[in-house]
Parts: structure tokens; sequence; C-alpha cells
């Protein structure tokens, strides 16, 4: 993956004249096009205005040049182009990159979209050998292989970013090892555990989550150049070369399906959508234990944000905007699988409607992973509280059924015994442990002066030892197994970073 990783993080370095609704798309001199020959006119205003492109897919144009410098190179080997011809190519589409880099080279709203842009600017330093580059492909192939390398791309970044919201969760559960929570079913005090166990448990679908584009990014690498328009070529040009080349794993096995497919965006919409829920589960627990009512943790200043009228006021935007990013996430999936439902093989127009969601899916999570992280990272647990509250609300109900049970009573009897018991304390505005012998052993023989024993947050965390549960050996062996996952996560991401 070095040659996808080496352009990937140069990309935001290129940029595009066009500014949100300032851009005009007035055609105003004559155009480079790609398939003028057999019309009279050019396009209408209207068509030129509903058919560009280039002003969001011009991100795609490091990696349109990685597949022009891999086509040049098949179309040199298959005797179409000179030993000299493919050096000047080569160098005039290296010089192309450094002009788009510089900002020298800009596509203008005459350029229909990026390969035609493109095209232009090898025109310019080529002439008529310029020309040649489009033996054997065509935009439909051209299109496909530059989404697929753009998306295994920024899948890496996303799984940095994974990464670093992963280690920060990880280290406040390896900070706060041994403090006991409330923990809740249906918001609601159920049973004691440990807060490290929580944080994990906000670990996990994220480690899915970089398991979930590692596993896709199998699937996505799969080459389509040499697909042409939908049936092949006749030249003699070589698939599996530009595949590997450009870091693939394989060439596509049919060129109608390799232009029709955007599964590949449609699953990572998936991934992204996936991991915005997530972010977006943790972001509602992060304001709700930031609140007066929680008031689990303090969120850094650097972190929260103020109230213009409400001086007093400490705000989770962070958590709010990663909870509200989700929305779009979804949008997107839901968006791109609408537009493909009913589509007739191979590729049509519809088609072009599959970036801007991906890209925007792609920034969203590249500006909320790190906000998440910076959250997480420097907010301060207040243990004393999480503590004193974990034993609230009868938590240790069950603990105490449990014990009934160890000892020979049938568990539908030890439920109701107990539920009597906290009915008999909310009555009395009594918790477990204010209790005394008399008073247990009214609402029932069975409450001996011993089940005192289990009536403690220490012993009911420890007693849920079973692999997967609460107790405190358990975490600490979770902790361990999330950090050996979470170096395999970085690995692969760096697989790609290491070359910028
Ligand atoms: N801008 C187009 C897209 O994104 C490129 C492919 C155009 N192909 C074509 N036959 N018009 O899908």
């Amino acid at each position: 993956m070095c040659t996808v990783g080496a352009v990937c993080t140069r990309r935001g370095e290129m940029r595009t004249e066009f500014d949100g609704g300032k851009t005009r798309n007035h055609v105003t001199k004559a155009p480079t096009r790609l398939w003028g020959g057999r019309f009279e006119g050019g396009p209408s205003d209207a068509l030129a205005r509903l058919s560009v492109s280039v002003q969001f897919d011009w991100r795609l144009a490091p990696y349109d040049l990685m597949g022009s410098r891999a086509h040049a190179r098949v179309l040199h080997r298959a005797g179409l182009l000179t030993d000299d011809e493919l050096d000047r190519m080569i160098g005039a589409l290296d010089d192309l990159e450094r002009a788009c880099r510089s900002g020298e080279f800009r596509p203008t709203v005459a350029d229909e979209d990026v390969h035609t842009a493109l095209e232009r600017g090898l025109l310019e330093r080529l002439g008529a050998l310029g020309g040649k580059l489009r033996a054997g492909r065509s935009r439909n192939d051209q299109v496909a292989t530059d989404l697929r390398l753009y998306l295994r791309d920024h899948a890496r970044q996303i799984v940095s970013r994974l990464v670093e919201l992963e280690t920060a969760l990880i280290s406040q559960a390896e900070k706060n090892l041994g403090v006991a929570a409330p923990g809740m079913t249906h918001l609601q005090h159920a049973q004691p555990v440990l807060f490290s166990h929580q944080l994990l448990a906000h670990v996990q679908p994220l480690a899915r989550d970089v398991e979930r584009l590692r596993d896709w990014d199998r699937r996505a690498a799969v080459s389509p150049l040499g697909s042409g328009a939908l049936a092949g070529s006749s030249l003699p040009l070589d698939p599996q070369a530009t595949a590997a080349e450009l870091g693939f794993d394989a060439a596509a096995a049919n060129s109608m399906d390799a232009v029709a497919d955007r599964d590949f965006v449609a699953e990572f919409l998936f991934a992204a959508a996936m991991i915005g829920v997530h972010l977006s589960r943790l972001g509602e627990e992060i304001c709700l234990w930031a609140s007066q009512e929680f008031r689990w943790i303090e969120m850094d200043d650097t972190y929260a944000t103020g109230s213009s009228i409400m001086p007093q006021k400490k705000n989770p935007d962070v958590a709010e905007l990663a909870r509200g990013k989700a929305g779009r996430l979804i949008g997107h999936l839901v968006g791109l699988l609408t537009t493909l439902k009913g589509l007739p093989l191979t590729y049509n127009r519809d088609l072009q409607e599959d970036k801007e969601g991906a890209f925007d899916a792609v920034d969203t999570l590249l500006l909320v992973l790190p906000a998440m992280s910076g959250l997480i990272a420097t907010m301060r647990v207040n243990t004393e509280r999480l503590e004193a509250s974990a034993p609230d609300g009868f938590a240790l109900a069950t603990d105490l059924a449990e014990l009934l049970v160890r000892r020979g009573v049938p568990f539908r009897e030890a439920h109701e015994v107990v539920g009597h018991l906290v009915v008999w304390c909310q009555v009395h505005d009594k918790d477990f442990g204010d209790l005394t012998d008399e008073e247990l052993a009214k609402v029932s023989p069975h409450l001996t002066p011993d089940v005192r024993e289990v009536l403690s947050v220490e012993g009911a965390l420890a007693s849920r030892k079973a692999y997967g549960g609460t107790a405190p050996d358990r975490v600490r062996e979770q902790l361990g197994e999330l950090r050996a996952l979470v170096d395999e996560h970085a690995a692969w991401a760096a697989d790609s970073d290491s070359d910028a």
C-alpha cells in the first residue's frame, strides 16, 4: 500500500478554484472535452452545470495521476508508447502533479471532471502525445479505480484516528482501574460495575469498526483499471500489472461488474455510519456523565464550550456534535443505496452521485474523531462520586438474591423476597446497609444476619469473575487484550501513513 499512502497524505494540498456558492459554472473559453467528436455544438449551460463534478472530484486528482502513470507503463509494455514517449509522459505527469500541488495548475469550471482537467494539463505539457494516454481506458474504469484508491487510503487515516480514541479510552480505563460505578440498564441503576469496564465497553465497538474497515479493505483491493468503458480492451493491456502497481491485490475478473460496482462505497459508508453511531452513543454518555445530575466527569475547558448568556454554563458540544454527525453519516449510506437500487449494468451517470457522500463521510470522521479523543483524554473522572453512587438504587439486590439461591432458595422465591425488601426499604427510607437483624428477619426468614456478606460493592464486583465480567482481574485482562489489538490497528494504519 505504499504508493497509495504516498499520495493520500498530500491530497489536502490540492485545491480547486471553486469556492462554494461563488463558483460560476459558465463555460467561458474553448474547453477540453473528452467526447466532442460527434457533436456539432457545445453543451447547454444547464447541462454543463448539472453535469460538472470537478468541484468535488478534484480531490481524486492524485489518485488519477497514479492510475495514469500505471496505465502509461502498460501502454509502453504493449508497444503503444516508445521508450522516449513513456519518459516524456511520466515526466509530464510528474510535472502536472507538482503543478497541482503548488496550485499552479487548477481545474476550471470548463473542465467537466477531474479526468478532463488532468487531460488538459497533460495536453498543455505534451501536445498530441498527451492524447495517447486515453487509449484503452475510459473514465468509467478510471473513476472506479480512483475512488477505490482514495477510500483505501482514507480508511487508513480513519483507523489512525480511531486508534487515538481507543487509546484515550483505554488510558482512562487504566488510570481509573478499581473505581466502581453504577452500571445501568434502561438508564436505571442495575448492578455495580468497574468504571473501566464501561469505558472498555466503548473500545470494543470501535475495535470492531477497525476490523470492519480492514475486512472491507480486502474486498476493496480489486482494480477496475483495464475494464475500459465496460467490455475490456482490444489493446494488449495488462490489468494485473496495473493492479499490482497501484497496490491492489487483484484485477477485476469481470469488466462489466468492475465499472458498475459501487459495493465498495456502500460498504465503506456502512462502516462510517456504524462508527458514527458508536461515537453518538459514546457522546450521549458523555453528555449524561457531565451533567449536574450525574457529575461523573468534568470536561477539560479546552474541550467544553460556554453559553453566550449563562455565565455558569459548561457545555458538552464535542459530544453533542459527535452525536449529531451520526445523522449525516447514516444519510450518506441510505442515499447511495437508493441511488444504486435499480441501476442497470453497467456504468450510468447516476454513479457520479457516489462521491460527495463518501467524501463527506471521510471529512466528518476525520473532524469528529480527534475532538472526541481529546475530550476523553482530558476529562477528569470524579471517582468519589462514582464510588459513592455505585450501590445506589439497591444495585446489590441481585447479589442478595443469588446468595439465597446458593443457599437452596429457588430463584423465583429469592427474587420475590429481595423485591419485598426493596419496597420495605423504600417505604422506610432506608438502604440495605442500614437494616437491623430484626428488620431483615421481618421481611423473610431467609434474610439471616450473615446475608450482609454480599452487601458490598467490592464483593459484588469481585464475584463477577467469569470471562467477560466486571471483576477487576477480568477487566485487567481485557485491558491487556485491547492494548495488543490496538497496537495491531496502529500498525495496519501506519502501513500507508509511513510513506507520507
Ligand atoms: N464524473 C464521472 C463520475 O463520477 C466520471 C465518469 C464519467 N463517465 C461517463 N461515461 N460519462 O462518474
